[in-house]
């Protein structure tokens, strides 16, 4: 099989350790990837005096699919989140977010469940402003939650056409129509439309998001597959990536018509940066679903069985999951599994 090329963003703190830890698994479980690799983020601007560099978006035009480590956004000041300036260039509508339970002795077992979260609308357009009245120039902060009936449309059906593929029964709508009737209103009755394409081959539900927060906590079973707007899905991944054990587990997968981009929901953990004992799971995990996106399912199984079997043994893991290994260590570790 001719190698697929690959855009490659190693990115920013602990991304150039779990990136290269990442790609010697890979490549033990023969992925047949070649790799283009670019800069963004803070290594961007490093290198090249940019935090998206042309050639980091040319090669991605180019190639279609890329794996990214984590981007390094500042807070408040300096450029803006490139992650976000990356899903608007390449209209990556649906952030993929599955977890599952991988780490035994968690407060909950097999868990498995996929968030689709709307990546492009809502209150992260990024539409907003101050309001001064008297001598305060910030008296008020105004920001606009943007919801069209085409953006919608298209991620509720792309969570049907998901939950088809992949064997899920059931698809869950969270929203706050009781409260913005505008916005999450028009949200869910785009969604219900969907619903009805789709009626006999997929359940359907909706449920108030603060509800489904706290399902999600009680009977987290009680779920198989979620899709909401971009905030609500933000918050509430990151919520079902604590009841897997942390964000050092769960990948994610960015994807458009045209482009997919794939990345471990984590940011760049400046406090765990240069003492290479991040966990490269989530970004292994994101180059699985990466994998299976160029059509090479099996590699990726291989991986992923690998990973729950060294996971379950207990042994030669990182700090984060209960170990004393480094990330290098953990990554030999899988690797003889791998081989073994
Ligand atoms: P973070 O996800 O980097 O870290 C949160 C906590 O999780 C820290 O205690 C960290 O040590 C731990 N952690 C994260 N990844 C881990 C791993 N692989 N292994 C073990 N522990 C891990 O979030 P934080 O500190 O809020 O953000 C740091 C920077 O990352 C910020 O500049 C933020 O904007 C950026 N960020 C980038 C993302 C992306 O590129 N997709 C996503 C989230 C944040």
């Amino acid at each position: 099989m001719p190698a697929t090329v690959v855009t490659l963003i190693p990115g920013d703190g602990i991304g150039p350790d779990i990136t290269q830890a990442t790609l010697r698994i890979l490549d033990a479980a023969g992925a047949s990837v070649q790799w283009d690799t670019h800069v963004a983020g803070v290594a961007g601007v490093a290198a090249i005096g940019s935090p998206l560099p042309e050639a980091t978006l040319e090669s991605i035009r180019e190639t279609k699919v890329a794996l990214k480590g984590p981007l390094t956004t500042p807070i408040g000041v300096g450029f803006r989140s490139v992650n976000v300036a990356l899903r608007k260039e390449f209209d990556l509508y649906a952030n993929v977010r599955p977890a599952r339970s991988l780490l035994p002795g968690g407060r909950y077992r097999d868990i498995d469940l996929v968030l689709i979260r709307e990546n492009t609308e809502g209150l992260y357009v990024g539409v907003e402003h101050y309001i001064g009245m008297g001598d305060d120039p910030k008296a008020a902060a105004e920001s606009v939650m943007i919801i069209t009936r085409y953006g919608a449309e298209r991620v509720v059906r792309f969570a049907f056409e998901y939950a088809l593929r992949n064997g899920r029964r059931k698809v869950t709508l969270a929203h706050k129509a009781n409260i913005l009737k505008f916005t999450q209103g028009l949200f869910l009755e785009a969604g219900r439309n969907v619903a009805q394409e789709y009626a006999g081959k997929v359940a359907f539900e909706d449920m108030i998001v603060d509800a489904t927060a706290m399902n999600l906590v009680l009977r987290p079973e009680r779920f198989d597959l979620l899709v909401m707007e971009n905030m609500f899905g933000d918050i509430l991944s990151d919520l079902m990536a604590g009841l897997v054990g942390g964000l050092g587990l769960v990948p994610g997968g960015n994807i458009g018509k045209h482009t997919a981009i794939f990345e471990p929901v984590h940011g760049s953990a400046p406090d765990l940066t240069g003492k290479g004992i991040a966990n490269p799971t989530a970004m292994l995990l994101a180059g699985c679903m990466m994998l299976d996106h160029i059509g090479q399912t099996g590699v990726a199984d291989r991986i992923r069985q690998a990973v729950e079997g060294q996971i379950h043994s207990g042994e030669s893991l990182t700090p984060d999951m209960g170990g004393t290994a480094t990330t290098g260590q953990y990554a030999d570790a899988v690797i003889r599994r791998l081989n073994g």
